[in-house]
């Protein structure tokens, strides 16, 4: 027991090293390497794990963030404030033509779910003031995409490139995808090939793709109108659809304790258009939440892990959570480790690669709290027993192997460090 206690400690120690170690100075790289950038949703997820031993720090990693905010609300994907010619595609590539230069797309909006989280925790005037002074960033944010990426009568979040989704070769974007052009893109050289295992990464094809799509975009000059009607690639994703609808609630939650009462009919009617945008992902042929491409108007048909994020969105009927039960005990049946990126039971999974088969922790940590929140205690514990022990035994990777454990894609990752502190750790059991 002595000996397990001292072993969480030294975990402790590594996951706080790790996070020291990709601090580049108020902002924080996912990985040396693979990630030489600061990317939007790691360092939302990061600023968690800060705050379990500096507070201030936490701030600061959001704040950086929300200084690369383009003035119309957009909050960029990935934020260059320096060119490392080792990541591709660079900034040169993506020409956004901003001050801080950044990419031209943006990320699961999970900011004021962890803001809310940490101001309810800190009991600091001056943490609570600068995490207030974040709310208009955010509210501008969520504006954006309600201005831009959820179209009347869908009410779901539409995505116009895989990355945005930040589960990038998902299964669920092969079909959306397969027309897209790439016949015009120009010849490139990837870089993530010299940091990660090519078994662990998206295909060639896919990458050609992603290239195809940031030319369509940087030929539109960035402009969102032009990207969100008329791009190749329109696809309305379930995990950013919940993410966006659960970080509305907490929105909510925040204004409500800032006392911005002003906002908050205008925030009750995003969060109806997007409860309403979870009914146009629901696939009665497949019981499941999935994305959906507003182009064809075809359903994915995929269980994935963003699929059980309802909870974490806090919705489905009866009916609908009856048949994610039935998913749940079928996967859970199986899966050493839960929970699998991609359905187990689908030709497309691939217990290494990347999005088809993987398990995220901070996937993992999102579906933890929804199911804890709606009651399903065993779901959580299960979730969160498994995380704990993959960590423990094989260290900090990106993702890791349902079945195996095994850990894929880069290593000494900054929000695998940061799950493990503020949520899975020995620290946090319950
Ligand atoms: C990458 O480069 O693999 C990233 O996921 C893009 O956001």
């Amino acid at each position: 027991m002595v000996r397990t206690v001292d072993a969480h400690r030294d975990i402790d120690a590594r996951a706080r090293d790790i996070l020291r170690a990709n601090d580049k100075g108020g902002f924080t790289v996912p990985t040396g390497g693979l990630y030489p950038y600061q990317w939007n949703w790691d360092s939302v997820f990061v600023a968690l794990g800060f705050a379990t031993f500096d507070e201030s720090r936490a701030c600061r990693e959001i704040e950086t963030l929300f200084e690369a905010q383009w003035d119309d609300g957009f909050v960029p994907h990935i934020i260059f404030r320096r060119n490392d010619p080792d990541y591709f595609p660079g900034p040169d590539v993506w020409q956004a033509g901003t001050d801080i230069p950044t990419s031209g797309i943006t990320q699961p909006p999970v900011a004021a779910s962890v803001v809310n989280t940490l101001w309810t925790r800190s009991s600091s005037e001056e943490i609570r003031s600068r995490l207030a002074a974040l709310y208009p960033k955010i509210l501008a944010w969520h504006r954006w995409f309600h201005r831009f990426r959820i179209p009347d009568g869908c009410g779901a979040v539409v995505i116009t490139h895989p990355w945005e989704s930040g589960r990038d070769n998902s299964p669920e974007w092969d079909a959306p995808s397969a027309n897209i052009d790439i016949s015009g893109v120009q010849p490139y050289q990837r870089r993530d090939l010299q940091h990660a295992d090519a078994d662990m990464r998206p295909t060639k094809l896919d990458y050609d793709r992603y290239i195809a799509l940031v030319e369509f975009g940087r030929n539109a000059g960035w402009d969102h109108d032009v990207i969100g009607s008329s791009g190749p690639f329109r696809v309305a994703d379930v995990g950013i659809t919940m993410i966006l609808l659960r970080a509305t609630r907490d929105l909510i939650d925040l204004a409500n304790r800032l006392g911005r009462d002003d906002d908050l009919e205008e925030l009750e009617a995003c969060l109806q258009q997007l409860v309403m945008g979870t009914n146009y992902l629901w696939d009665e042929t497949a019981g499941t939440f999935c994305s959906r491409d507003t182009i064809t108007g075809r359903h994915s048909g995929f269980v994935t892990n963003a699929s059980f994020l309802n909870c974490y969105a806090a919705v489905g009927n009866e009916e609908q959570r009856d048949k994610m039960t039935a998913h749940w005990e079928r996967i859970s049946a199986s899966a050493n480790y839960m929970l699998p990126s991609h359905d187990p039971d689908d030709s497309r999974f691939d217990a290494l690669r990347y999005w088809r088969g993987p398990i995220w922790i901070v996937v993992n940590y999102m579906l933890a709290k929804g199911f804890r929140e709606q009651g399903l205690d065993e779901w959580a514990e299960r979730i969160a027993a498994d995380s704990r022990k993959i960590i423990s035994e094989h260290g900090f990777n990106e993702a890791f192997s349902p079945i195996s454990g095994e850990g894929s894609g880069g290593s000494d990752f900054s929000w695998t460090a940061a799950m493990w502190l503020a949520w899975c750790g020995a620290a946090n059991e319950q």
